[in-house]
């Protein structure tokens, strides 16, 4: 089963970023834990911070793979664009954030993601990367 994490902007500095709101550990070293713990899957990983990048993506696995995990940063409040993509392609898309953003400001309520996907999972940290693939499973 070939399944995608997609992280959008600002995603690539965890580890560094916010730690106290994101954690201390890096996403490259956290997939390699998850490649481990379901080595039964063909799990890929891709990260951006250019909203069109984001969407190619989308588009480029988006009629082969089984799932996509998206956890698209800021864009999640802001992208039509992105909605579009997830509306307009066959594969599932589990929505998933790091944090809890409806203990958050309001603007991160919002999720232009949500209405297209399958799930939302949010607030459990990078826990919720784990719980998004066994919804899958
Ligand atoms: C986030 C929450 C978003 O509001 C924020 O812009 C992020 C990360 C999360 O994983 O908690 O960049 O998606």
């Amino acid at each position: 089963m070939k399944i995608l994490i997609i992280n959008g902007p600002n995603l690539n500095l965890l580890g560094k970023r916010e730690p106290e709101i994101y954690g201390t550990q890096t996403f490259e070293d956290y997939f390699q834990l998850l490649k481990g713990t379901y080595s039964q899957l063909e799990l890929q990983y891709f990260q951006s911070n250019i909203e069109g990048e984001l969407i190619d993506k989308l588009h480029e696995v988006g009629f082969d793979y089984e799932g996509i995990i998206l956890n698209a940063g800021a864009y999640t409040h802001t992208s039509v664009g992105i909605g579009d993509a997830i509306k307009g392609i066959e594969t599932p898309v589990v929505e998933v954030h790091i944090s809890n953003v409806h203990a958050r400001e309001e603007f991160r309520h919002k999720s232009f993601i949500a209405p297209n996907a399958k799930g939302v999972i949010f607030g459990f940290g990078l826990k919720s990367y784990n719980l998004a693939i066994e919804s899958f499973l």
